[in-house]
């Protein structure tokens, strides 16, 4: 590849035309694959996927998206790779890019994935990093389209931690002009520098500290867990500071018929409870299929 790449590290590596040609396209995929229609666009190319978090959704959606689009995926653990033995990220990086034709990574450190970026020579997909999710967004903002029919005059609440999928969320929110308030407890706000790219992009977050005041009238009602992976030891002051913030059926009462949605897994019982989870409310798993179709247009556009 002589060109440089073009990385998706968060939502607005993108502009609003080219989300909008990425949604497109996976409500095209989407279609295609519930048709059993053949749709190999990446026939004979290779994604390798680091990760050194966990993962059900990111790890499987990709690889079986690979599948689907005729290509391949390569998983790579941390510890299966020199990496979890001390090889540095630029030169696993710059190694990979002469084997695979994208990277995928779920990493810690936001800034190392802009290393695995700035090393590379294919283009980079964020799986997730301590501060942003955006393959979920775009998760996210299909599912809110087949909920809503479109983004105009949609209101979304983010009610819980201001963590990488909220952080994220909030700069879609901004590309799509979706109506965004963020409710948090003290200290858990999405980061002031995020807030501040969503303002530049167009979008008005509003930000409070009251559950009630942001659900009252969404049409989105959003959590995740106040937990996030990594943040284990900080359990027993989270679990305390993020008292009545819990997405339950009386928290609904105040929404106009919301869609809830969570990027999973959930913790029911913490920030969320089993009823509404499993409440025809509830489009979590609705979310967590459509990474299969947002990655899949994601990586074809990328790649193409
Ligand atoms: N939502 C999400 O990224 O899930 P996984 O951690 O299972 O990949
Ligand atoms: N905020 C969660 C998301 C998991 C998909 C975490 O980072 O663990």
């Amino acid at each position: 590849m002589t060109d440089e790449p073009r990385h998706f590290l968060d939502v607005d590596d993108v502009s609003p035309t080219e989300l909008e040609t990425i949604l497109e396209r996976a409500e095209a995929y989407k279609r295609a694959q519930h048709a059993g229609e053949d749709h190999e666009d990446l026939d004979g190319q290779t994604l390798g996927m680091i990760f050194q978090k966990p993962s059900t959704r990111t790890r499987v959606s990709f690889e079986t998206g690979m599948t689907q689009l005729g290509g391949h995926a390569v998983f790579l653990g941390e510890d299966d790779i020199q990496l979890g033995r001390g090889e540095p990220l630029k030169d696993t990086s710059r190694t990979l890019s002469r084997y695979v034709d994208a990277v995928m990574a779920r990493v810690f450190k936001h800034g190392n994935m802009e290393v695995l970026a700035e090393y590379s020579s294919v283009p980079v997909v964020n799986g997730l990093t301590d501060d942003a999710h955006p393959c979920q967004t775009l998760a996210d903002l299909l599912t809110i389209r087949e909920q809503e029919g479109g983004f105009e005059d949609v209101s979304a609440a983010w009610i819980g931690d201001g963590n990488n999928v909220a952080q994220s969320f909030a700069i879609g929110a901004a590309l799509t002009d979706i109506d965004l308030t963020v409710a948090t407890p003290e200290g858990y706000g999405i980061d002031d520098a995020v807030l501040e790219r969503a303002r530049d992009l167009g979008g008005d977050p509003t930000t409070t500290h009251d559950p009630v005041e942001a659900a009252t009238d969404a049409d989105i009602i959003y959590t995740d867990v106040w937990i996030s992976m990594g943040q284990e030891d900080e359990r027993d002051v989270r679990m305390t500071d993020f008292e009545g913030f819990q997405i339950s059926t009386d928290l609904l009462e105040h929404t106009a018929d919301a869609s809830v949605m969570h990027c999973l897994p959930a913790h029911r019982g913490e920030e969320i409870t089993g009823d509404v989870i499993e409440s025809d409310r509830s489009v979590v798993f609705d979310q967590a299929e459509n990474r299969l179709h947002a990655q899949k247009a994601l990586l074809s556009w990328l790649l193409e």
